[in-house]
């Protein structure tokens, strides 16, 4: 059975959207620059599945432009898409819920490295909308109101990872 958008990878998404350029490489990997804030390193494993170019070539292209970061801005990135269907359904009232609630601006990571929060151009699921994405998570018709649960549910998730790797 075929995937729903909601269900697709922000990586799938952006493969789908540029599947009918000759070359889709770039801009797939400014994609998801622009949503990961970097790119991951098994990121650059699905999109050399997806698209079936060699990880060499993707990387050649991610160390050729400084615009391509390898290292992650922080352990979760919140992207609040800020794209006109997004922006029609509230975006800006959960760029200010997550900015509240982080004590962070967009642009800026918190002081412990856990969240970086940037707000992003159409990521691809207006039918969702307003969206948000966290790391290889899609958050659609999203409220202000779910934001400090969204925010828990991440710290809850750092947390068992970090117990898991003490025990
Ligand atoms: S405008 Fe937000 S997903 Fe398209």
């Amino acid at each position: 059975m075929a995937k729903t958008k909601q269900q697709l990878s922000p990586i799938e998404i952006a493969a789908k959207k540029y599947a009918r350029y000759r070359d889709p490489l770039i801009m797939v990997l400014h994609e998801i620059q622009t949503t990961r804030g970097y790119i991951p390193r098994e990121a650059a494993f699905e999109i050399a599945k997806l698209l079936n170019v060699p990880l060499a070539r993707i990387y050649e292209v991610i160390t050729f432009y400084n615009y391509f970061r390898l290292k992650s801005p922080g352990k979760a990135v919140i992207s609040v898409c800020t794209g006109t269907a997004c922006h029609l359904k509230g975006a800006d009232k959960l760029v200010k819920e997550f900015s509240e609630e982080l004590d962070i601006e967009p642009g800026q990571t918190t002081d412990d490295g856990l969240f970086h929060l940037q707000s992003v151009r159409c990521v691809g699921c207006c039918g969702l909308a307003p969206v948000v994405v966290i790391n290889e998570k899609t958050y659609g018709k999203l409220q202000p109101s779910q934001v400090p649960h969204v925010i828990a549910e991440w710290k809850e998730k750092f947390e068992t990872e970090t117990a898991d790797a003490a025990s």
